[in-house]
C-alpha cells in the first residue's frame, strides 16, 4: 500500500537513495533537505523529476522544520512515515573536539531527530498510527576511536528511538533503528574535524592517528563491493513494506563482518529489555498497539 513517506537530509547519499527507492515503489515522498534553492538545487531538481515533493527543512532549526513538516502534510494530507536520516560524521581524538564542536552535532544527529519527531507526532497520535524509522550506525552500538562526538550523539539517537518505542506502542506508532556501517557516501567527504589544533600538536606523532586509521578503512571499504549503499535504501524500503507490529526494532545492514557481531549484540540486548520490562510489569509497552 502507497505511504507518504517524509525523509530528512535527502540531497545526497542515503537520504537520495531512500528517495528514488520509495518513488520506484509507488510511495508519495516528501525529500527534505536544507538549501533547497542554493547548495542543494540539483539534487532538489533531480528528485523533484523523479517525483518528489521537495520540501526545505534545516533540522538545526525548530522554525524549519515546524515549517517543513507542515507544508508536506499541506501537500500530501498526512505523514505515515518519517526517516530521520540527516546527519554528519567526525574524525578526530575525542579531546580536541570542543564544546561548541559537540554541540554542532548533536544538534544535527540528536536534536535534530527530537524536531521532527516533535513536528509529526501529534497528528500520528490522532491518527494511531506511524511509523519513525531512525537511521543510526553500528558506532551507535559499540565505538570505535577516532568518532568520539560521533559515537555518542549515536548512542544518544539510540536512546531516543528506544524511548519512543515504549511510549508510542500505545498508539500505533512504531519506532526502529536502521544500523549501518560504513558505506561510501558523501558521508566520508563531510567528516568535521576537531576544532582545537593546538590540543592537537601536544599529541604529537598520535595526532596522525586517525587520519591513518581511516585511510585503512576506506582501502577496505573500496575493496569490499558488496558494501553497497543501496543495500540501506533497500532495508528501509522493506521496514516501511512489513505489517506494523510485525518490524523488528533495530536491522543491522553491513557486509564487512562487524555487523554479524552487532546483530548478537542486538538479540541479546532485546532478550534482557524483554525480562527487566516483564519484571517492572511493563513488558506490554515492547508490543505494538492493534492499529
Ligand atoms: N555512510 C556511512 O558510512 C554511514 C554509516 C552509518 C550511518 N550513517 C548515517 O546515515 C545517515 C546519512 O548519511 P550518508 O551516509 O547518506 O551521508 P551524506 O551523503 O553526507 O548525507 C547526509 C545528509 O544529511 C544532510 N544534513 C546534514 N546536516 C543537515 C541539516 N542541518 N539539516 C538537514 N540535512 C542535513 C546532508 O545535507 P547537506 O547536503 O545539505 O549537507 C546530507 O543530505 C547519517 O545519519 C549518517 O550518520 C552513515
Amino acid at each position: 500500500m502507497s505511504k507518504n513517506i517524509l525523509i530528512t537530509g535527502a540531497s545526497s547519499g542515503f537520504g537520495k537513495m531512500i528517495t528514488e527507492t520509495l518513488l520506484n515503489k509507488g510511495h508519495t515522498v516528501i525529500a527534505s533537505m536544507r538549501g533547497v534553492e542554493s547548495k542543494n538545487k540539483t539534487s532538489a531538481e533531480s528528485l523533484d523529476n523523479a517525483g518528489a515533493h521537495i520540501v526545505e527543512i534545516d533540522v538545526t532549526s525548530s522554525e524549519s522544520v515546524d515549517t517543513g513538516v507542515r507544508s508536506a502534510i499541506d501537500k500530501t494530507g498526512s505523514i505515515d512515515v518519517v526517516v530521520n536520516n540527516a546527519g554528519v560524521g567526525v574524525l578526530g581524538l575525542q579531546e580536541a573536539f570542543t564544546p561548541e564542536d559537540w554541540q554542532g552535532l548533536f544538534d544535527i544527529n540528536v536534536f535534530g531527530v527530537q524536531r521532527v519527531n516533535r513536528a509529526v507526532l501529534p497528528s500520528m497520535r490522532e491518527r494511531n498510527s506511524g511509523l519513525l524509522i531512525s537511521i543510526s550506525s553500528l558506532l551507535g552500538r559499540m565505538t570505535i576511536p577516532f568518532y568520539g562526538p560521533y559515537n555518542a550523539s549515536k548512542w544518544a539517537l539510540e536512546a531516543l528511538a528506544e524511548n519512543y518505542r515504549t511510549e508510542l506502542s500505545g498508539f500505533g506508532i512504531d519506532s526502529c533503528i536502521v544500523e549501518p556501517g560504513g558505506y561510501p557516501t558523501e558521508f566520508m567527504d563531510n567528516l568535521v574535524k576537531p576544532g582545537d589544533k593546538d590540543r592537537l600538536t601536544e599529541y604529537g606523532e598520535f595526532a596522525d592517528a586517525p587520519m591513518g586509521f581511516f585511510a585503512g578503512f576506506e582501502q577496505a571499504l573500496a575493496s569490499n563491493k558488496e558494501q553497497d549503499p543501496q543495500n540501506v535504501a533497500d532495508v528501509v524500503a522493506e521496514l516501511i513494506d512489513t505489517p506494523a507490529g510485525q518490524r523488528p526494532f533495530r536491522t543491522v545492514v553491513d557486509k564487512m563482518g562487524m555487523g554479524d557481531h552487532i546483530k548478537g549484540y542486538n538479540e541479546q540486548l532485546e532478550q534482557i529489555t524483554s525480562g527487566i520490562y516483564n519484571a517492572f510489569g511493563i513488558g506490554d509497552m515492547l508490543k505494538l498497539k492493534a492499529q
